[in-house]
Formats: C-alpha cells, sequence, structure tokens
C-alpha cells in the first residue's frame, strides 16, 4: 500500500468513529505531517447543531495538541455518491498550516480524486495585521 492510500486507509478507520447521529453523515480525514506521522479525526455533531465540527478540523485539531505543525496532505474519506471536498471553513483553517497541501478525497468503493488546497481555496484570509499608517 503506498503513502497516499495509507493515509485514506487511517482517514476511513477514523470515519468509523464519526458521530454523526443528526445528519447520518460520517466523515473521516487523517493529516500527514512533514514528519511522516498521520493525525486523524471525525466529525463529531451536537444535539446543538451549530457546534457541530467536521472532520477535517477535528484532524487538525489532533494533529496541533501532538505537536505538528505543517503537513503535505490530507486524505478525506466519505460514503457519498459524489466525493466531497472540505468545506469553506475547513480550507481556512487547513491553509493556517499548509498553503501547499495536497487534498485526497476518496470513497468506500475506491473512487478518488486529488486537489491542492490552493486551488481550492483561491484567495485565503492570512494576514489580520493593519497597515502601520493605517490607522
Ligand atoms: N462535514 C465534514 O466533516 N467535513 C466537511 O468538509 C463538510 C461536512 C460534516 C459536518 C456534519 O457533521 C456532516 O458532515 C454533514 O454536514
Amino acid at each position: 500500500m503506498d503513502d497516499d492510500e495509507a493515509l485514506i486507509e487511517a482517514a476511513a478507520q477514523a470515519r468509523s468513529h464519526a458521530h454523526a447521529p443528526y445528519s447520518g453523515f460520517a466523515v473521516g480525514a487523517a493529516l500527514r505531517d512533514r514528519s511522516g506521522r498521520v493525525h486523524a479525526g471525525a466529525n463529531v455533531e451536537n444535539a446543538s447543531l451549530g457546534l457541530s465540527i467536521c472532520a477535517e478540523r477535528a484532524a487538525v485539531c489532533r494533529a496541533v495538541a501532538e505537536g505538528a505543525r505543517s503537513f503535505d496532505a490530507i486524505a478525506i474519506v466519505t460514503a457519498s455518491e459524489v466525493l466531497t471536498p472540505p468545506c469553506g471553513a475547513c480550507r481556512q483553517f487547513l491553509v493556517e498550516f499548509a498553503p501547499e497541501l495536497r487534498v485526497l478525497l476518496a470513497d468506500l468503493r475506491g473512487a478518488r480524486a486529488e486537489y491542492r488546497l490552493a486551488e481550492l481555496l483561491a484567495h485565503p484570509f492570512r494576514d489580520y495585521r493593519p497597515a502601520r499608517s493605517g490607522g
């Protein structure tokens, strides 16, 4: 199994632990950091629906807590009819740490697609510091 398929497998494993009783849509994500370590997450929903967190952001939080700061790839696994790229909020969350990220999409039946985060989020918000003379 190559590295990308191993990452997809880690995302599929995490997906099996998703807490998605409200949408019924389980998502798994796995980030590979620059030293090759893998950090996985699953979506976690809540009865207060707006509190739900996506699998991708769960994976980033876990990775950061485990000491990782830069990443080369994320795998995202769902079982939908079409492959599902990360939502806009997750794209913004990912670009903070990995503007060059490869985004691997997969389902459980062998469908695969690959994007660059830079193409999914063309003009990210990156720097909130005001200009020095801008007031
Ligand atoms: N979801 C993710 O985990 N990642 C995404 O990029 C989009 C959506 C989750 C959130 C919610 O638990 C379920 O999928 C349905 O939107």
